[in-house]
C-alpha cells in the first residue's frame, strides 16, 4: 500500500515523539476544581481557559490531519476537540490500535495545542455508527433500542450489557494508552461518547429494559428529582407522563457513567458528556429531541446516575438568542461547570463572553464553523472568512487566557454580550460600577448596535485597577453608590452623561489616572501606549480591533 507523504511525515512525527517521550518529566494531571461555586480546569496546576475548535466528524485520519492546521491556526485555538473512533481503535475484537491517536498527539504537540478527544463509541448523535463493525454485525448481542411497536431503531440499547463491557474495556485501554504516552498532558479532558441518547424512540421497550422499567426507581433518582414517592414506586408511579424519558436518561447516564468510571480508574482525567439540546423555552415532547441525553430537564438524574462524569455540557446551536442564553444558565449550576464543547451560527460568537461571564471553563465552535471547507488548491484568505467571528474572540483573549481563567476562578471577572434591545448594563465591583454601553457615538447615549454584536469583559486587578476589553462597546466607570444613587447612575448611563455619582449627598466623579493599552505575554502585561484625550474623554470605546486596556481610576 503506497503511504502518502502526509502519512509518512505524520508517522515520522510519531516516531520522533515516541523517542522524545522517554525524557519527558510527567506534568501534573489536569483536574477540575471548585471553590465557592466557581470552577477552573487546572492545567499545569493553574486555571486554563479552553479556547477550542472541534474538527469535523470525519477529520481524525492521518490523511486529513495535516490539512486541519491552517484553519485551526487561523482560529487561534489553544485546544482541539477531535474524535477517536472506536471502530478504528478496535477494528478486531480485543486488539487496540492507537497509531491514529499517537499521530493526533504528535501533530497537536507540534502545533503547541492541547487535545480533548471525543470518544465516538456506543453513541454518536444517538446512534451506534462508530461501534466496531464486528459489533454492528451482531445485533443480537449488541442490541439496538426497540420502540413501542417492538421494532429496532437506529439507537444502541443502554441495556446491552455486552456493548457496555466492550465499551468499558476499549475506553479503559484508550485511557491506559494516554497515561503511558502523554506525560506532558497534551490531553486535558475527555468527552465520553457523543450526544448519547435515542432518536426514534423515547426509550428502549425491549424485555430487558421493561424489567427495569417495571421495577422500583433507584432511591438516588427519587432524591435527585426531589420526588415524594413510595420507596418501591415504579418509574410510572413516580414520574407519570415523564416516566419513559426519565427512565431512558437514567439508563443512558448509568451506561456512560460506567464507561467513564472504567477510564478514570486507569487515568483520572476530567471527563464529560455532551448534550443534544431541546428548546429550553418550548421543549415539546421527547419525541422532538434526543431522549435520554443530559438535556436540561434530566441533569439531576445524570448527576446521580453518572457521578464519574465531572460535568455535563450543552452543544448549543440555538438560533434564538433567548434560548441560547437560557441554556447557558441551565447548565451553569452549583454542581456543574459550564463548558460549551460545541456551538454554531456565527451570530452566537459574541456569547463566548456570556460563557465567560457565567464562569465558563471553555468554548468550542463545532467543525462546520471552524474547519474551513478544504480545497487544498484554495490558498486564498477568503476560505477562512466563515471562521472570523470565532477567531476574533480567541485572537483577543488567547494571549491572556490564563489571566482570564484565574480572575474568573477568583470571582473578579464579569463579562457580557449584547442582547437586542438591551443598550447598556452595569457591572458591580464593590466601590466601582463598570458601565457597558452598545452603539454609543461620541458622548452620546448607548442606543444599541444595529446588529447586536457587542461584548465586554471587565476584571478587577485591584481596588482601583481593572483589565477591560471587548468589541463594539463602550466601557466606563462610576463610583458605586447606594441603591437610590445607582438609579441616578442608570439614568446617567442612558444619557451618556459624565461618570459621576451622588454619594451621601456629595457628587463624586470618576477620573482616569491611567489608561494603558497593552498585551499579555507569559502572564506579564506589556505596555504599548497610553490612552488619553479623545480616546478617554467620552468613555473607552472598543471597535472590532483586539484592544486590551489596564485602567487605573480615582475620584474627585
Ligand atoms: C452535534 C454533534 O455532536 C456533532 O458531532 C455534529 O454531528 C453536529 N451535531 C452537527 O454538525
Amino acid at each position: 500500500m503506497k503511504v502518502s507523504s502526509a502519512i509518512r511525515a505524520a508517522l515520522a512525527a510519531v516516531l520522533v515523539v515516541a523517542t522524545m517521550q522517554a525524557q519527558v518529566k510527567p506534568r501534573p494531571i489536569p483536574r477540575l476544581v471548585e471553590k465557592d461555586g466557581r470552577y477552573a480546569l487546572m492545567v499545569d496546576d493553574a486555571p486554563y481557559l479552553v479556547l477550542a475548535a472541534q474538527t469535523r466528524n470525519s477529520s481524525a485520519w492521518p490523511a486529513r490531519l495535516p490539512l486541519l492546521w491552517p484553519a485551526l491556526e487561523y482560529d487561534h485555538v489553544n485546544t482541539v476537540e477531535i474524535p477517536v473512533y472506536w471502530n478504528q481503535v478496535e477494528a478486531q475484537p480485543g486488539k487496540y490500535d492507537f497509531t491514529v491517536v499517537d499521530m493526533i498527539l504528535a501533530e497537536a504537540r507540534k502545533h503547541q495545542v492541547h487535545v480533548i478527544p471525543l470518544w465516538f463509541a456506543t453513541w454518536k448523535n444517538g446512534s451506534q455508527h462508530f461501534m466496531p463493525d464486528w459489533m454492528k454485525m451482531d445485533t443480537a448481542r449488541y442490541a439496538h433500542d426497540v420502540n413501542r411497536n417492538g421494532e429496532a431503531v437506529d439507537s444502541p440499547s443502554p441495556f446491552a450489557t455486552a456493548s457496555l463491557e466492550a465499551d468499558k474495556s476499549a475506553f479503559a485501554a484508550l485511557m491506559r494508552h494516554l497515561k503511558e504516552v502523554d506525560p506532558q498532558r497534551t490531553v486535558i479532558m475527555v468527552q465520553v461518547e457523543n450526544e448519547p441518547g435515542s432518536y426514534g424512540t423515547v426509550r428502549d421497550f425491549s424485555p430487558a429494559a421493561q424489567k427495569f422499567f417495571d421495577a422500583a426507581v433507584p432511591p438516588e433518582i427519587l432524591r435527585a428529582m426531589n420526588v415524594k414517592a413510595a420507596a418501591n414506586a415504579t418509574w410510572q408511579q413516580a414520574f407519570g407522563a415523564d416516566a419513559d424519558e426519565y427512565f431512558n436518561a437514567w439508563a443512558v447516564a448509568k451506561y456512560v457513567g460506567q464507561v467513564a468510571a472504567a477510564g478514570k480508574a486507569v487515568y483520572p482525567l476530567p471527563m464529560y458528556a455532551n448534550a443534544a439540546l431541546r428548546n429550553p423555552l418550548n421543549p415539546g415532547p421527547p419525541s422532538g429531541y434526543e431522549s435520554g441525553g443530559p438535556t436540561d430537564n434530566v441533569l439531576s438524574i445524570w448527576k446521580a446516575a453518572a457521578p464519574s462524569l465531572d460535568l455535563l455540557a450543552p452543544d448549543n446551536y440555538q438560533t434564538d438568542p433567548a434560548a441560547y442564553l437560557k441554556d447557558l444558565e441551565l447548565y451553569h449550576r452549583a454542581d456543574n461547570a459550564l463548558f460549551l464543547p460545541e456551538t454554531g451560527h456565527p451570530e452566537n460568537a459574541r456569547f463566548f463572553f456570556k460563557v465567560l461571564g457565567l464562569g465558563g471553563i471553555g468554548f468550542s465552535p463545532s467543525g462546520g464553523n471552524t474547519e474551513a471547507e478544504f480545497r487544498p488548491t484554495d490558498t486564498s484568505k477568503a476560505r477562512f472568512d466563515a471562521l472570523e467571528p470565532w477567531a476574533q474572540n480567541y485572537r483577543l483573549i488567547g494571549p491572556m487566557q490564563r489571566e482570564v481563567a484565574r480572575l474568573n476562578f477568583e470571582g473578579k471577572l464579569q463579562a457580557v454580550a449584547e442582547e437586542k434591545g438591551k443598550v447598556s448594563e452595569t457591572l458591580g465591583f464593590g466601590t466601582w460600577n463598570a458601565l457597558v454601553g452598545y452603539g454609543a457615538t461620541g458622548r452620546g447615549p448607548a442606543v444599541g448596535n444595529a446588529i447586536p454584536t457587542g461584548r465586554a469583559l471587565v476584571a478587577q486587578l485591584s481596588e482601583n485597577q481593572f483589565l477591560i476589553t471587548g468589541f463594539y462597546c463602550r466601557i466606563d466607570f462610576r463610583p458605586a453608590g447606594t441603591e437610590e444613587q445607582r438609579r441616578s447612575q442608570q439614568i446617567a448611563i442612558g444619557n451618556g452623561q459624565n461618570p459621576s455619582a451622588l454619594i451621601d449627598g456629595k457628587w463624586q466623579h470618576r477620573q482616569f489616572v491611567r489608561v494603558e493599552e497593552g498585551t499579555y505575554e507569559n502572564g506579564v502585561f506589556k505596555f504599548q501606549r497610553m490612552w488619553n484625550g479623545d480616546e478617554t474623554d467620552w468613555g473607552l470605546k472598543f471597535s472590532d480591533e483586539p484592544v486590551v486596556l489596564r485602567v487605573t481610576l480615582a475620584t474627585y
